[in-house]
């Protein structure tokens, strides 16, 4: 894989932009489910780094569980249709208050689905808290409860985000420049 560097277009949102706005979401979480129970699930395997900083910015004790998803019909770097779940949850959610943490809204699909499928457990509540929301991409429609920034059309890469499964560890958010990348295959 080559270098970030190499394929890096521009910065979109810098470490410390991120590390702000997570701290932020957090004090939001606390502050929303005081003396609540509180479960969060990660969407795997995007949503890895923004869960662990995002959970540690939250005051609420709390429970972590993850699940794993894979959209039908979703090219290489595209995702579509609905998703299949590729590794469920080891919590019963019944009677819980649940967060969805995800990496990014796109065409909400993914989220659509999950929702839908974890709604059929009996929640007590079911929230969703992205890090980054696409909205020009939309086609399914998804309630973003909890919402870091709001990006353009383009694809990114960093802090979770992949390309190619590549460079998740990333500490900021990058656009990638398609025309220098050099996919291996
Ligand atoms: P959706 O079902 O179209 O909302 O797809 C969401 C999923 O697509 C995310 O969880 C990401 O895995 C992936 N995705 C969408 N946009 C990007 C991007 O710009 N960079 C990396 N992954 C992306
Ligand atoms: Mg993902």
């Amino acid at each position: 894989m080559q270098d970030y560097k190499d394929v890096l277009a521009e910065i979109l949102i810098e470490a410390e932009a991120l590390q702000a706005r997570v701290r932020e979401l957090g004090a939001q979480i606390s502050a929303d489910y005081v003396n609540e129970d509180l479960l969060l699930i990660c969407i795997l395997r995007g949503g890895v780094p923004f869960m662990v900083d995002l959970s540690r910015s939250i005051t609420t004790p709390h429970m972590m569980d993850f699940m794993a998803v894979s959209s039908y019909g979703a090219g290489k770097r595209e995702s579509a249709g609905s998703a299949r779940v590729t590794l469920d949850l080891q919590t019963d959610i019944r009677g819980r208050n649940v967060v969805l943490v995800e990496d990014i809204v796109d065409s909400g699909h993914t989220i659509a689905s999950v929702l839908q499928m974890l709604e059929t457990r009996q929640p007590k509540t079911l929230k969703v808290c992205a890090l980054l929301d696409k909205p020009e991409r939309r086609e399914a429609h998804v309630p973003v409860d909890y919402l870091g920034f709001t990006i353009p059309n383009k694809f990114v890469f960093g802090y979770g985000l992949d390309l190619d499964e590549y460079y998740r560890n990333l500490t900021f958010v990058g656009v990638v420049d398609l025309e220098k990348y050099k996919p291996s295959s």
